[in-house]
């Protein structure tokens, strides 16, 4: 089994090779401009699609995000009690709008970091009863309003499933072992009927728990930076968890530390469901930012060699543990990812986190969808670190809210992508200033239910367009059905709060054509071609 997960891995691994390689500095003749909206370009480049070969199925659960008590993200963002923008469960109504539109699968809770100090029980109850606390993470004071039930009924208002992560630094497994039950217990017990007597009869189902959060952070209160302290933990936390409810998958703490991962998957691996990586890229410059996004297509690459180290099932599992063993391959939970200047912006208080996002930063997120497609056959969720407020794509303020130009690429792809990756390779130039980044990237996705190709590229170049031909190997995908496209009058483009009706970001959407063999991609552009 282990060897033909190699074998597969070693095909796949090419086939992402090829298909974020860039000749640079290619330069193709003119070719037949046949379709509609071509314009004078001065790069061209090559794009071969082979539908046929398949990287893996794109989980839906890619397109997730994440919320934390951090800033104004949960306390001002989504739950603003007593705001006339609120509903009467405190949920921001105009936030909630829009976070609808980005239709995350998934919503990560209460941290983050923030899950080291988050004991669950302060955030149940009678809300005149909560206990108020100091938020010793973030700064400021948690009044723990917006607690388990408020996080559970925010995300059925979204349509997405709950993603809770327990306290690992200063909660025990037994407190863990409690929220299951809390929220998945049907029977008469006391946290299950606790949560009954709260006003939820209904278990919450909660299938996703993270087993800590950067645990080998040392000075974000954590305890457990040695692998096989935290392996060890964790193996207790996973018993008494999955003992109060055996179908629930895990999320393991993952780091960017190799022999931390190998260490703790050695253990862990029979009940990690889920290994987690985080990724934040700086955007001081378009090499920074891609730069960046390229170094986290080539780290899933080398996570994609370690979890092909552990076999796809485990055979062999003790009956005495009493709950069953992962039923699949170990996969990666990309549970943070997302640009943070960290502490450049000059705003300490908030190290940063409060980020307006430049239309760069929308290229690099795109770049990004395009990676995390690439390496489908591994990535089994992802959280786009954060909702509202904190490194996020809406902003909110007492009066308004909008979206950032990092929103529309988002949703973009959450609509059209396909649920299938396939090989794409493109043949093209180089980002101006040395490099060798390629100014084009490049993924597409099948949707095997409408037969539908969408052919997602990027044009990062700063000022030139790049026409591409369109090349397929096998089934030839010819009838351009949609065509989406992003731009941006500048780089430094961004919507603001003090001007929450004035929108930068420019969305064409142009319609069929036959015989779709070449697309010229205006610079700095973002275009989704729906294709059968
Ligand atoms: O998303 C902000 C912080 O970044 C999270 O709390 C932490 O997990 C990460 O380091």
């Amino acid at each position: 089994m282990k060897a033909k997960l190699l074998a597969q891995r070693t095909v796949s691994s090419r086939v992402k090779r090829v298909a974020s390689a860039a000749s640079v500095g290619t330069k193709f003749l003119v070719i037949s401009l046949l379709c509609c909206g071509l314009r004078t370009f001065a790069e061209s480049a090559l794009i071969t699609v082979d539908a046929a070969r398949r990287i893996g199925p794109i989980s839906p659960l890619v397109y997730g995000q994440f919320i934390e008590h951090l800033g104004h993200c949960v306390n001002g963002g989504v739950f603003e009690p007593g705001s006339s923008l609120s509903d009467t469960n405190g949920f921001r109504r105009d936030v909630l709008e829009k976070a609808r539109e980005l239709s995350p699968p998934l919503l990560r809770w209460p941290g983050g970091t923030f899950s080291k100090i988050y004991h669950w029980q302060d955030g149940i109850g009678p809300k005149n009863e909560r206990r108020r606390r100091p938020n010793l993470i973030w700064g400021g004071e948690e009044d723990n309003q917006f607690g388990t039930d408020e996080f559970i009924q925010y995300c059925r208002r979204l349509g997405a499933e709950p993603y809770i992560t327990v306290n690992m630094a200063t909660g025990s497994a037994e407190e863990a072992a409690n929220w299951v039950e809390y929220c998945n217990g049907t029977g008469n017990t006391y946290y299950a009927a606790l949560r009954c007597k709260n006003g939820f009869a209904e278990p919450h189902r909660v299938k996703f728990w993270g087993l800590g959060n950067e645990e080998d952070a040392e000075p974000d209160c954590g305890r457990l930076q040695d692998p096989t302290h935290y392996a060890a933990e964790a193996w207790q936390f996973a018993k008494l968890m999955k003992l109060q409810d055996p179908g629930i998958k895990l999320i393991i703490a993952g780091c960017g530390n190799g022999t931390w991962n190998r260490t703790v998957l050695k253990s862990l691996h029979p009940v990690a469901d889920f290994f987690s990586l985080h990724w934040y890229c700086r955007s001081k410059d378009p090499e920074t930012l891609f730069g960046g996004v390229a170094g986290f297509d080539r780290r899933l690459e080398e996570m994609g060699k370690l979890l092909a180290e552990f076999p796809v099932r485990v055979t062999e599992f003790p009956q005495w543990y009493r709950f069953p063993p992962r039923d699949g391959p170990v996969k990666l939970a990309v549970d943070e990812w997302g640009i943070w200047n960290g502490g450049q912006s000059g705003k300490e208080e908030m190290w940063g986190l409060d980020m307006t996002y430049s239309w760069q930063d929308a290229l690099g997120v795109a770049s990004w969808l395009n990676a995390l497609q690439r390496n489908a056959d591994i990535t089994g969720m992802a959280t786009w670190a954060q909702l509202v407020n904190i490194i996020a794509p809406i902003l909110s303020d007492a009066k308004a809210s909008i979206r950032q130009v990092v929103f529309y690429p988002l949703e973009l792809y959450r609509r059209h992508s396909g649920n299938w990756a396939v090989s794409a390779q493109c043949q093209g130039p180089a980002l101006p200033g040395g490099s060798k980044l390629p100014a084009l990237d490049v993924s597409a996705s099948l949707d095997e239910r409408t037969h539908t190709l969408t052919l997602a590229v990027v044009n990062r170049h700063p000022t030139e367009p790049i026409a591409a031909r369109i090349q397929f190997q096998g089934t030839a995908y010819r009838r351009l059905q949609a065509g989406y496209e992003l731009t941006a009058p500048a780089l430094d483009a961004h919507n603001s709060l003090a001007s929450p009706t004035s929108e930068c970001v420019c969305r064409r959407r142009f319609a069929g054509q036959s015989d779709f063999e070449a697309y010229s991609f205006p610079p700095c552009s973002i275009s989704l071609l729906l294709l059968q």
